[in-house]
């Protein structure tokens, strides 16, 4: 871990002499940091772990209201069409009914805002909501029952009668490709890139692989159904959510039913998952359209199956990759290109280029994304959106010409490693990804691995070993702020407008902030998950701890600005700058002059104040423009097959990631784990079963939509370069998202290794493995 060590202190000098304040952009020299008080680098628990296991932490399905009603909903059975005939008389009559909604009686509302449309559209699609008897896919909601129990409401909807005007629609991939592709585009960026010729590199290249590889349509399963609990306050409309965006479905909410922002209030303290999925769907602009019809408090709970109906999920894929080489195994050509079918109705286009674009180097690179159109529910972000399925493509590919040249395929990669940006040119910020697989592959014992496959069996059972590469790119979204409240006690309250879907943020934000601000853990306390709090982060995009943390340190900037102010002639402090301080021991000093010190409550006190409260806004995130950012890992993975039923079972995984500065060991190490489990049911059992007849989802449940159980899931083992970024805040890039990345291809390496079957279509079920003649 030495080398490490060094190679982290030799980045922060060389960074520090390239500029004196290169770590944050645009922000000041930071004698702060110098003085930290250690809590960054500390395994603490979740500050909110006592709560939820006690049931004391309310999640949106949680809050009692006075005169709860409660909502189930009916969905639509056809694809494509209108409503024609819709016999409710049986419903209202039904115990304990308080209304039926329909088209024909919701209240007149506009479309919903779709994601990347507005700053902060926060819809996962853009359609109408009850105006008219049209349906635009299978699953669609076309009624809603009110009912004083959720059990009343369950059996009225039952008493609905519904006929349908069908119409033709486009519900096979075939059918959809036939009709034309277009461009896929994300965050205003095409999804097209060449540089060279990269065919023609490939046709010359001494060593070539080229393969087509599919991924299934996958949905967010969160432990926590999506839920809302609604009310009308006057003309404010309050929203207990399930959410990953409070800010942005306020001001969402507030377009649909024609009010100021400041006149919707959302509140969300507590996730029970989100993975890209707890957004804003047509669930809680029902709930909030049927609590106005009936003029009390409703609560909306989605049933398992409900979540697959409502809420989009992952799109599917279909991703050529060809990479072609010369002897010495350096890449001549990456060409990564396919199609993704996204609804008609969202803008959604699977980016599973990204991580392409910055993992090797080449000679050439042709990347490109199309989409055709299908009807169905749209589909959406989902842990990783494009590294996800990029990455099974790309790193199968990888290790295809690995096998082919005869070369290991950590040494490949190796080999290939850039020095700066393969597409932009810019340097990467910090990028230690050799370390990551040197490290990796010695704890995982990477050397016993045999060459070729078969060559390693145990019994019934063929054994591999197999890694690849996982990499997530490092955002800061604008928007972030924080206000910290001091009182004269020496406690600090920290304000902000993020969210804890049980990753740990809230943890890890009381860390920062009591870090910056010189204060014991258990004096700071946080304030997120509510609309009304400064900022508009959403958690997304692996970079709510970026985003947040740059706002907690412009706030404690501001607060140190305040008290300098309030210090008079009697204060130590009396004179200083605010870049000359530092803050430890609960109290501010000068930075070279500890001496000179007084504590905040003495600070208060000579000024006669009980509190001084100060808020912060982060900078534009332009060190974008400056430096290649992302997070990357090395994963490895021991598979086994049987070769009587060709069950494959993954028997030992090992993430080795260099994502920056780790702040939490202990909530960061759950993070990589829970990313990697769901790669690995994304190798071997995940898949939403579309029913490309009518467009129907036909496992919208658990019992059917298999994820990894306790069973499924060997010791994983998580290690990290901990080497800080010194152009991100704090030093951390972003870890939520990285573990699903790689994963599955590192298990379809593995397997590959273990029984030489190549399989490129996930997931990985012993249908496509079974058949070995050795038995
Ligand atoms: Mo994630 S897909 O950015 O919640």
């Amino acid at each position: 871990m030495n080398i490490i060590k060094e190679a982290a202190q030799q980045v922060m000098k060389k960074a520090v002499e390239l500029a004196p304040d290169a770590w944050m952009p645009g922000g000041k020299s930071d004698p702060l940091l110098e003085h930290r008080e250690g809590y960054i680098g500390m395994p603490v628990s979740r500050l909110d772990g006592a709560d939820k296991v006690q049931g004391r932490a309310p999640f949106a399905a949680e809050f009692p209201l006075e005169g709860l009603a409660y909502a189930a909903l009916v969905y639509s059975t056809v694809p494509k069409g209108r409503i024609a005939t819709l016999d409710t008389t049986a419903a209202e009559s039904a115990p304990g009914v308080v209304l039926v909604m329909t088209h024909k009686n919701a209240p007149t509302m506009k479309p919903m805002p779709l994601f990347l449309t507005a700053e902060k559209a926060a819809a996962g699609e853009g359609l109408p909501v009850f105006q008219d008897d049209r349906v635009h896919y299978n699953g669609q909601p076309v009624a809603l029952v009110l009912a004083e129990t959720q059990e009343q409401a369950d059996h009225a909807k039952s008493l609905i009668r519904v006929t349908w005007l069908t119409e033709a629609a486009v519900t096979s991939l075939d059918a959809a490709k036939a009709r034309g592709s277009a461009p896929g585009a994300f965050m205003g960026e095409p999804l097209k890139k060449e540089v060279g010729d990269a065919e023609r590199a490939l046709a010359d290249a001494l060593y070539k692989v080229d393969a087509t590889y599919t991924t299934p349509r996958y949905n967010h399963n969160a432990i926590e159904l999506h839920a809302a609990t609604v009310a009308w306050e006057g003309d404010t409309l309050r929203i207990h959510d399930a959410t990953q965006a409070v800010a942005h479905t306020a001001w969402s909410m507030a377009q649909v039913f024609g009010l100021k922002e400041e006149q919707v209030h959302v509140s969300s303290p507590f996730v029970g998952g989100g993975f890209g999925g707890k957004a804003m769907w047509r669930h809680q602009v029902l709930a909030a359209a049927a609590s106005k019809l009936a003029g009390r408090p409703v609560r909306i709970m989605l049933s398992r199956e409900g979540v697959y109906r409502v809420v989009g999920g992952r799109t599917l894929t279909e991703q050529r990759v060809a990479i072609g080489a010369d002897g010495d195994g350096n890449f001549d050509a990456i060409i990564h290109t396919g199609v993704v079918p996204m609804a008609a109705h969202n803008n959604f286009p699977e980016p599973f280029i990204l991580a392409t674009k910055c993992l090797y180097g080449a000679a050439s690179f042709k990347l490109d994304v199309e989409t055709v159109r299908m009807d169905g529910l749209a589909n959406t972000f989902m842990r990783a959106p494009g590294e996800a399925v990029g990455t099974f493509a790309l790193e199968c590919a990888v290790d295809e010409l690995a096998a082919l040249m005869e070369r290991d395929p950590v040494e490949l990669r190796i080999t290939n490693e850039p020095a700066k940006d393969p597409i932009e040119g810019t340097p990467f910020s910090s990028r230690h990804i050799v370390e990551a697989w040197r490290m990796g592959a010695e704890r995982f014992g990477w050397l016993e691995r045999q060459p070729k496959p078969r060559m390693r069996r145990e019994g019934e059972w063929l054994v591999g070993m197999g890694c690849a590469t996982a990499t997530y790119p490092y955002h800061r979204m604008p928007g972030g702020a924080a206000r910290i409240t001091l009182t004269k006690e020496g406690r600090a309250r920290v304000e902000f407008a993020a969210h804890e879907m049980g990753m740990g943020t809230s943890t890890t934000h009381a860390m920062v902030a009591a870090e910056r601000l010189g204060l014991p853990l258990e004096n700071v306390s946080v304030a997120y998950g509510d609309s009304t709090l400064p900022g508009v982060i959403l958690a997304g995009g692996s970079q709510q701890t970026a985003s947040v943390g740059h706002a907690i340190i412009e706030a404690q900037r501001a607060l140190v600005h305040e008290l300098l102010t309030l210090a008079g002639k009697e204060s130590p402090l009396h004179g200083l700058k605010p870049e000359q301080v530092a803050a430890h021991n609960s109290g501010l000093c000068k930075a070279d002059e500890p001496g000179r010190f007084a504590s905040y409550a003495t600070l208060l006190e000579q000024a006669g104040r009980d509190a001084v409260s100060a808020e912060g806004s982060a900078p534009p995130p332009l060190e974008y423009m400056h430096w290649s950012m992302h997070s990357f890992g090395a994963i490895f993975c021991e598979a086994r097959v049987n070769v009587v039923t060709g069950e494959p079972r993954v028997t030992r995984l090992l993430g080795a990631f260099d994502c920056g500065r780790v702040i939490n060991p202990k909530t960061a190490t759950s993070q990589f784990r829970g990313g990697m489990i769901m790669g690995m049911g994304m190798a071997l059992m995940e898949e939403t079963q579309f029913d490309e007849r009518n467009g129907r989802i036909m496992n919208p449940s658990l019992a059917e939509y298999h994820v990894p159980v306790h069973l499924d899931v060997p010791e994983i083992d998580i290690m990290w370069t901990d080497i800080p970024d010194p152009h991100a805040p704090v030093g951390a890039r972003g870890i939520g998202e990285i573990g699903i990345t790689g994963t599955s291809a590192a298990v379809a390496n593995a397997i590959y290794n273990a029984c030489g079957v190549r399989v490129r279509d996930l997931p990985i079920t012993l249908d496509k493995l079974g058949g070995f003649d050795d038995a």
